[in-house]
C-alpha cells in the first residue's frame, strides 16, 4: 500500500471498510519502518488491505480488512496467504495476531489458514471482550 493507495481509501475507510481502523492510524503505520501493508485490487479499485508488523523474531498481523461490499469472495484469504509468504521471506519463526473472540469471521479465516490459539487476554477489548492470540509456526 502506497500513500497514493491511502488517499484513495481514506475518506471511505471507516464507512466502507472497517469502523475500528482510523485513517490517521493507518497513515502512521504506512510511514513506520517496521510495518508493511498490501492491498488487493479488482479493476484497479482497492477491495481489501492487510498489514504486518515485524519484530526481530516474528511477524504480527496488524489487520486484514475486506471492503464490506466484497466480503465472502476469498479476498481476505488471498491477502493472508501473501502476508504468510512475506513473513517467510523475512525468515520469521512465526506469524501471530490478536483477535476479538466474538469476531467469528476473522477467527474462522485464521483457523482455515492453519493458525492455532496460543493464549487469551481477558477483557482486552473495551474491558469486556476477550482477545485470542493466534499463531502459525513457519
Ligand atoms: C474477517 C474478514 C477480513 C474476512 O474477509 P473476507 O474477504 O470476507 O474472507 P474470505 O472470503 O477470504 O473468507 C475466508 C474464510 O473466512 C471465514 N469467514 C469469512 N467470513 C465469514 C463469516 N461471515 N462467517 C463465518 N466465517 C467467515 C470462512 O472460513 C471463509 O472460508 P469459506 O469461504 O471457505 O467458508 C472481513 O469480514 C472483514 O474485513 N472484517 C472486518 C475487519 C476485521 O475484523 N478484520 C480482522 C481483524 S483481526
Amino acid at each position: 500500500m502506497t500513500l497514493v493507495d491511502f488517499e484513495e481509501i481514506k475518506d471511505i475507510l471507516v464507512l466502507e471498510f472497517d469502523e475500528f481502523w482510523k485513517p490517521s492510524i493507518l497513515e502512521s503505520e504506512l510511514k513506520s519502518e517496521n510495518s508493511k501493508y498490501i492491498v488487493a485490487k479488482e479493476n484497479n479499485v482497492i477491495v481489501g488491505f492487510a498489514g504486518l508488523w515485524f519484530s526481530p523474531v516474528d511477524a504480527e498481523i496488524t489487520n486484514i480488512v475486506t471492503k464490506k461490499s466484497e466480503r465472502k469472495r476469498g479476498i481476505a484469504s488471498l491477502l493472508l496467504d501473501r502476508l504468510i509468504r512475506m513473513a517467510k521471506e523475512e525468515n520469521r519463526d512465526n506469524i501471530s495476531l490478536e483477535v476479538n473472540e466474538n469476531n467469528i469471521a476473522a477467527v474462522c479465516l485464521y483457523e482455515k489458514a492453519g493458525f492455532e490459539v496460543v493464549g487469551i487476554r481477558k477483557k482486552y477489548y473495551n474491558g469486556k471482550d476477550n482477545a485470542i492470540i493466534m499463531t502459525k509456526y513457519l
